[in-house]
């Protein structure tokens, strides 16, 4: 399963980029905002810093909501660097444009899934990346995990080419358990990637180790 990390913060990029954990980007207008980014130039040049960075695909999200707006918005991000896929919210202009973007070669991520009906439309419509929101379900009391395993079943039984890329991971075993069920990408933050570091007895094995040959060296 690919890392990706969801954030648009360069210091977290380059941090997981050094580790050798991470396979690509995923940024939203929310994190972009959050690094406080605004303004086109800032926005196109804060893009092509996370492409510098990494060595895979990075998400960038488009603003508009109408079909033209959306395509414009792509094309002008796909020209900036090799590695951008253009992110485009499930609705129906979204569905057009994604369609639009596939007959020209432009690579896709379809955001905001939250049901396997949307998965299948977005699939249809030949987006590179279907982004289920499993977090949020979770927030609502909605079993996440089960749809990235439904959407994993009928993407099988078609043979879509599609990548599942399971969004909003909180937390460490989100990673292990979509591991488990064969999304093919996850995306989430450092931090969730880093807990998976974590286990008492490596701690305590470690500490050991270190005692005993301090015994014999000092
Ligand atoms: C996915 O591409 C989104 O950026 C993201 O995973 C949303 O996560 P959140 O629900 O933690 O905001």
């Amino acid at each position: 399963m690919k890392f990706f990390i969801d954030t648009a913060n360069l210091d977290q990029i380059r941090e997981a980029q050094n580790l050798g954990i991470i396979d690509g980007v995923t940024t939203n207008p929310s994190l972009m905002a959050k690094e406080g980014i605004s303004g086109e130039s800032a926005i196109l040049d804060h893009y092509k810093a996370i492409c510098e960075i990494v060595d895979g695909d990075v998400s960038a999200e488009v603003i508009s909501t109408d079909f033209e707006g959306m395509v414009r918005e792509g094309e002008i991000l796909a020209d900036l660097h090799p590695q951008i896929v253009v992110k485009v919210p499930m609705i129906k202009e979204g569905l057009k444009a994604i369609t639009y973007f596939s007959q020209k070669g432009i690579r896709t991520n379809c955001t905001l899934i939250f049901s396997v009906g949307q998965a299948l439309l977005a699939a249809k419509a030949g987006a590179t990346y279907v982004s289920p929101f499993i977090g949020r379900l979770d927030d609502i009391s909605t079993d996440g995990l089960r749809l990235i395993e439904d959407i994993r079943n009928i993407y099988d039984n078609y043979d879509f080419e599609t990548e599942i890329l399971a969004a909003s991971v909180r937390h460490p075993m989100h990673i292990v358990e979509c591991a488990q069920i064969g999304a093919d990408v996850m995306t989430g933050p450092l931090s969730a990637m880093l807990a998976l570091l974590n286990h008492p007895l490596t701690d305590k094995g470690l500490a050991t180790f270190l005692a005993d040959h301090k015994k014999l060296n000092g």
